[in-house]
Protein backbone atom coordinates (compact mmCIF):
# COMPACT_ATOMS: atom_id res chain seq x y z
CA UNK A 1 0.00 0.00 0.00
CA UNK A 2 1.62 3.42 -0.77
CA UNK A 3 1.99 5.97 1.91
CA UNK A 4 -1.07 8.10 2.86
CA UNK A 5 -3.38 5.43 0.76
CA UNK A 6 -6.04 5.90 3.84
CA UNK A 7 -6.66 9.15 2.23
CA UNK A 8 -6.97 8.15 -1.47
CA UNK A 9 -10.91 7.52 -2.76
CA UNK A 10 -12.28 5.09 -4.82
CA UNK A 11 -13.43 6.69 -8.11
CA UNK A 12 -16.86 5.27 -8.11
CA UNK A 13 -18.19 6.42 -11.18
CA UNK A 14 -17.16 7.26 -14.53
CA UNK A 15 -16.26 5.29 -17.88
CA UNK A 16 -12.81 4.09 -16.38
CA UNK A 17 -12.20 0.98 -14.68
CA UNK A 18 -11.92 1.72 -10.61
CA UNK A 19 -8.59 2.96 -9.23
CA UNK A 20 -7.00 4.95 -6.05
CA UNK A 21 -7.45 8.34 -6.90
CA UNK A 22 -5.40 11.75 -4.99
CA UNK A 23 -8.68 13.33 -3.15
CA UNK A 24 -7.87 17.45 -1.74
CA UNK A 25 -7.48 14.83 1.90
CA UNK A 26 -4.36 13.46 0.12
CA UNK A 27 -2.89 16.36 -1.10
CA UNK A 28 -3.05 18.03 2.44
CA UNK A 29 -1.70 14.78 3.36
CA UNK A 30 1.43 15.16 1.43
CA UNK A 31 2.09 18.86 3.10
CA UNK A 32 1.48 16.97 6.30
CA UNK A 33 4.68 14.42 5.48
CA UNK A 34 6.88 17.00 4.14
CA UNK A 35 6.06 15.99 0.42
CA UNK A 36 6.20 18.02 -2.11
CA UNK A 37 3.04 18.24 -5.07
CA UNK A 38 3.70 18.02 -8.65
CA UNK A 39 0.84 20.02 -10.82
CA UNK A 40 0.90 21.50 -14.07
CA UNK A 41 -1.44 23.00 -16.00
CA UNK A 42 -2.76 21.50 -19.64
CA UNK A 43 -6.32 21.15 -21.15
CA UNK A 44 -6.10 17.75 -23.09
CA UNK A 45 -6.63 14.28 -23.37
CA UNK A 46 -3.40 13.11 -24.58
CA UNK A 47 -1.05 15.67 -22.22
CA UNK A 48 -3.34 14.63 -19.58
CA UNK A 49 -2.51 10.88 -19.78
CA UNK A 50 0.96 11.51 -20.25
CA UNK A 51 1.27 13.12 -17.62
CA UNK A 52 -0.63 10.95 -15.57
CA UNK A 53 1.61 8.48 -16.27
CA UNK A 54 4.53 9.87 -15.47
CA UNK A 55 3.30 10.70 -12.31
CA UNK A 56 2.03 14.59 -11.59
CA UNK A 57 -0.04 14.75 -8.26
CA UNK A 58 -2.61 17.52 -9.91
CA UNK A 59 -3.50 18.58 -12.87
CA UNK A 60 -4.79 22.51 -13.28
CA UNK A 61 -7.22 23.31 -16.56
CA UNK A 62 -5.83 26.49 -15.96
CA UNK A 63 -7.77 29.44 -18.09
CA UNK A 64 -4.07 30.06 -19.06
CA UNK A 65 -5.66 27.87 -21.86
CA UNK A 66 -7.18 31.26 -23.62
CA UNK A 67 -3.85 32.41 -24.45
CA UNK A 68 -1.65 28.83 -24.45
CA UNK A 69 -4.37 26.88 -26.31
CA UNK A 70 -6.58 29.10 -27.90
CA UNK A 71 -4.35 32.24 -29.44
CA UNK A 72 -6.50 34.15 -27.05
CA UNK A 73 -4.63 37.92 -25.71
CA UNK A 74 -5.19 37.56 -22.07
CA UNK A 75 -7.52 34.60 -19.61
CA UNK A 76 -10.10 37.49 -19.56
CA UNK A 77 -11.88 36.01 -22.77
CA UNK A 78 -12.07 32.32 -21.52
CA UNK A 79 -15.49 31.24 -20.68
CA UNK A 80 -16.98 28.58 -18.51
CA UNK A 81 -18.13 26.96 -21.89
CA UNK A 82 -14.46 26.80 -22.68
CA UNK A 83 -13.07 25.07 -19.20
CA UNK A 84 -15.84 22.52 -19.13
CA UNK A 85 -14.90 21.59 -22.78
CA UNK A 86 -10.98 21.17 -21.96
CA UNK A 87 -12.17 19.77 -18.28
CA UNK A 88 -13.90 16.86 -20.03
CA UNK A 89 -11.36 16.17 -21.87
CA UNK A 90 -8.47 16.10 -18.89
CA UNK A 91 -10.99 14.23 -16.84
CA UNK A 92 -11.27 11.44 -19.10
CA UNK A 93 -7.78 10.98 -19.35
CA UNK A 94 -7.34 11.36 -15.30
CA UNK A 95 -7.70 8.23 -13.27
CA UNK A 96 -5.97 8.66 -10.48
CA UNK A 97 -4.55 12.30 -10.74
CA UNK A 98 -6.87 14.97 -8.68
CA UNK A 99 -7.88 17.57 -11.17
CA UNK A 100 -8.90 20.98 -10.61
CA UNK A 101 -10.79 23.28 -13.17
CA UNK A 102 -10.02 27.37 -13.29
CA UNK A 103 -12.78 29.29 -12.48
CA UNK A 104 -12.93 31.59 -15.64
CA UNK A 105 -13.68 35.76 -15.36
CA UNK A 106 -16.95 36.72 -14.28
CA UNK A 107 -18.22 32.92 -13.41
CA UNK A 108 -17.92 33.52 -9.69
CA UNK A 109 -19.02 37.14 -9.22
CA UNK A 110 -21.30 35.93 -6.63
CA UNK A 111 -21.96 33.65 -4.57
CA UNK A 112 -24.88 32.16 -6.31
CA UNK A 113 -23.30 32.25 -9.99
CA UNK A 114 -20.01 30.68 -8.21
CA UNK A 115 -21.97 28.29 -7.03
CA UNK A 116 -23.92 27.06 -10.17
CA UNK A 117 -20.86 27.12 -12.25
CA UNK A 118 -18.67 25.04 -10.07
CA UNK A 119 -21.35 22.42 -9.84
CA UNK A 120 -20.68 22.16 -13.33
CA UNK A 121 -17.26 21.55 -12.88
CA UNK A 122 -17.85 18.89 -11.15
CA UNK A 123 -20.98 17.53 -12.54
CA UNK A 124 -20.40 17.90 -15.97
CA UNK A 125 -16.79 18.96 -16.63
CA UNK A 126 -15.41 15.81 -14.06
CA UNK A 127 -13.42 18.22 -11.70
CA UNK A 128 -12.48 16.96 -8.41
CA UNK A 129 -12.46 20.51 -7.38
CA UNK A 130 -12.41 24.42 -8.55
CA UNK A 131 -9.85 27.25 -8.59
CA UNK A 132 -10.97 31.15 -7.96
CA UNK A 133 -8.34 34.30 -7.97
CA UNK A 134 -8.31 36.27 -4.71
CA UNK A 135 -8.32 36.50 -1.14
CA UNK A 136 -10.96 37.41 1.54
CA UNK A 137 -12.68 40.03 -1.35
CA UNK A 138 -14.39 36.78 -2.31
CA UNK A 139 -15.08 35.50 1.31
CA UNK A 140 -18.60 35.12 0.54
CA UNK A 141 -18.02 32.91 -2.70
CA UNK A 142 -15.71 30.54 -1.16
CA UNK A 143 -17.84 29.76 2.03
CA UNK A 144 -20.54 28.92 -0.36
CA UNK A 145 -18.72 26.51 -2.35
CA UNK A 146 -17.25 24.88 0.94
CA UNK A 147 -20.34 24.81 2.48
CA UNK A 148 -22.01 23.09 -0.74
CA UNK A 149 -18.60 20.08 -0.05
CA UNK A 150 -16.81 21.47 -3.45
CA UNK A 151 -13.22 21.35 -2.92
CA UNK A 152 -11.40 25.29 -3.23
CA UNK A 153 -8.12 26.01 -4.25
CA UNK A 154 -7.29 29.81 -3.58
CA UNK A 155 -4.92 31.98 -6.19
CA UNK A 156 -3.04 34.79 -4.62
CA UNK A 157 -0.32 37.07 -5.88
CA UNK A 158 -0.33 37.49 -9.43
CA UNK A 159 -3.86 37.77 -10.49
CA UNK A 160 -4.08 37.18 -14.58
CA UNK A 161 -7.60 37.90 -15.01
CA UNK A 162 -7.09 41.36 -13.15
CA UNK A 163 -3.99 41.89 -14.73
CA UNK A 164 -4.90 40.97 -18.49
CA UNK A 165 -1.42 40.00 -20.08
CA UNK A 166 1.05 41.92 -17.50
CA UNK A 167 3.19 39.58 -15.90
CA UNK A 168 4.87 41.33 -13.06
CA UNK A 169 6.06 40.13 -9.26
CA UNK A 170 3.16 41.02 -6.85
CA UNK A 171 3.99 41.59 -3.02
CA UNK A 172 7.52 43.67 -3.27
CA UNK A 173 6.67 46.24 -0.99
CA UNK A 174 5.64 45.37 3.00
CA UNK A 175 1.70 46.01 2.50
CA UNK A 176 1.51 44.23 -0.19
CA UNK A 177 3.23 41.44 2.10
CA UNK A 178 1.16 41.66 4.28
CA UNK A 179 -2.03 41.57 2.51
CA UNK A 180 -0.84 38.19 0.44
CA UNK A 181 -0.05 36.88 4.10
CA UNK A 182 -3.33 38.10 5.38
CA UNK A 183 -5.29 36.63 2.20
CA UNK A 184 -3.64 33.60 2.57
CA UNK A 185 -4.11 33.20 6.25
CA UNK A 186 -7.98 34.07 5.45
CA UNK A 187 -8.47 31.58 2.42
CA UNK A 188 -7.41 28.64 5.13
CA UNK A 189 -9.37 29.56 7.52
CA UNK A 190 -12.68 29.21 5.40
CA UNK A 191 -10.85 25.90 4.20
CA UNK A 192 -8.91 26.28 1.11
CA UNK A 193 -7.25 22.71 0.72
CA UNK A 194 -4.45 24.99 -1.38
CA UNK A 195 -3.13 28.03 -2.69
CA UNK A 196 -1.82 29.21 -5.59
CA UNK A 197 1.33 31.60 -5.17
CA UNK A 198 1.92 32.97 -8.52
CA UNK A 199 4.59 35.64 -9.65
CA UNK A 200 5.38 36.69 -5.93
CA UNK A 201 9.06 37.04 -3.85
CA UNK A 202 10.44 33.80 -2.95
CA UNK A 203 10.62 34.83 1.03
CA UNK A 204 6.99 35.71 0.97
CA UNK A 205 6.25 32.55 -0.73
CA UNK A 206 7.99 30.63 2.15
CA UNK A 207 5.99 33.09 4.59
CA UNK A 208 3.19 32.33 3.56
CA UNK A 209 4.02 28.21 3.34
CA UNK A 210 5.21 28.54 7.04
CA UNK A 211 2.40 30.39 8.33
CA UNK A 212 -0.85 28.09 6.88
CA UNK A 213 -1.09 24.46 7.19
CA UNK A 214 -2.76 24.16 3.80
CA UNK A 215 -0.78 23.10 0.85
CA UNK A 216 0.65 26.32 -1.25
CA UNK A 217 1.44 25.68 -5.12
CA UNK A 218 4.20 28.23 -6.75
CA UNK A 219 4.45 29.68 -9.84
CA UNK A 220 7.40 32.09 -10.07
CA UNK A 221 7.52 31.95 -6.24
CA UNK A 222 10.88 30.64 -5.60
CA UNK A 223 11.39 26.68 -3.83
CA UNK A 224 9.80 27.54 -0.46
CA UNK A 225 6.32 26.32 -1.53
CA UNK A 226 4.95 23.21 -1.18
CA UNK A 227 5.00 22.26 -4.73
CA UNK A 228 5.35 23.78 -8.04
CA UNK A 229 3.27 24.54 -11.12
CA UNK A 230 4.44 25.07 -14.32
CA UNK A 231 2.26 24.91 -17.87
CA UNK A 232 2.75 22.21 -20.07
CA UNK A 233 3.21 23.57 -23.14
CA UNK A 234 6.25 26.20 -21.45
CA UNK A 235 8.06 22.91 -19.49
CA UNK A 236 8.20 20.96 -23.11
CA UNK A 237 8.96 24.31 -25.16
CA UNK A 238 6.06 24.57 -27.67
CA UNK A 239 4.68 28.09 -26.63
CA UNK A 240 5.01 31.09 -29.06
CA UNK A 241 5.36 33.77 -26.84
CA UNK A 242 8.58 34.39 -24.97
CA UNK A 243 8.57 32.60 -21.51
CA UNK A 244 8.54 34.28 -18.60
CA UNK A 245 11.67 33.94 -16.01
CA UNK A 246 10.29 31.29 -13.63
CA UNK A 247 9.81 28.60 -16.80
CA UNK A 248 12.39 26.03 -16.86
CA UNK A 249 11.63 24.28 -20.36
CA UNK A 250 12.64 20.85 -20.53
CA UNK A 251 12.13 20.36 -23.84
CA UNK A 252 12.75 21.38 -27.49
CA UNK A 253 9.41 20.14 -28.73
CA UNK A 254 8.36 23.17 -30.95
CA UNK A 255 11.40 22.11 -33.23
CA UNK A 256 11.29 18.05 -32.60
CA UNK A 257 7.43 19.06 -34.39
CA UNK A 258 8.29 21.23 -37.19
CA UNK A 259 11.40 18.55 -37.95
CA UNK A 260 8.73 15.79 -38.17
CA UNK A 261 6.00 18.00 -39.83
CA UNK A 262 8.24 19.22 -42.62
CA UNK A 263 9.81 15.49 -43.13
CA UNK A 264 6.54 14.74 -43.62
CA UNK A 265 5.97 17.41 -46.28
CA UNK A 266 8.81 16.65 -47.76
CA UNK A 267 7.70 13.17 -48.20
CA UNK A 268 4.11 14.04 -49.43
CA UNK A 269 6.01 16.66 -51.88
CA UNK A 270 8.16 13.65 -53.62
CA UNK A 271 5.96 11.55 -54.02
CA UNK A 272 7.93 9.30 -51.37
CA UNK A 273 3.92 8.88 -49.06
CA UNK A 274 2.75 6.73 -48.92
CA UNK A 275 4.83 4.21 -49.34
CA UNK A 276 3.27 0.36 -50.83
CA UNK A 277 3.23 -0.96 -47.29
CA UNK A 278 1.38 2.16 -46.20
CA UNK A 279 -1.29 1.44 -48.79
CA UNK A 280 -4.22 -1.05 -49.61
O1 LIG B 1 -4.30 29.37 -15.66
C1 LIG B 1 -3.41 28.62 -15.20
O2 LIG B 1 -2.85 27.79 -15.90
C2 LIG B 1 -3.07 28.81 -13.80
C3 LIG B 1 -1.95 28.04 -13.21
C4 LIG B 1 -0.67 28.19 -13.94
C5 LIG B 1 -1.79 28.32 -11.78
O3 LIG B 1 -3.71 29.57 -13.14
Amino acid sequence: MPAGSAVFAERSSGPWPKSMKHTSRSIIEKKKQGKRITALSLYDYPSARIAEEAGVDLLMVGDSVGMVFLGQPSTRDVTVEDILYHTRAVTRAARQTFVVADMPIHSYEDPETALQNAKRFIDEGGADAVKLEGGIKIQPQIQKLVAAGIPVMGHLGLLPQSTGSQFHVHGKTPEEAKAILDDAKALDRLGVFAIVLECVPATLAAAVTQAVPCPTIGIGAGAGTDGQVLVLQDILGIRSSVSPRFVRRYAKLEEIMKKAIRGYCRDVLRGKFPSHKESF
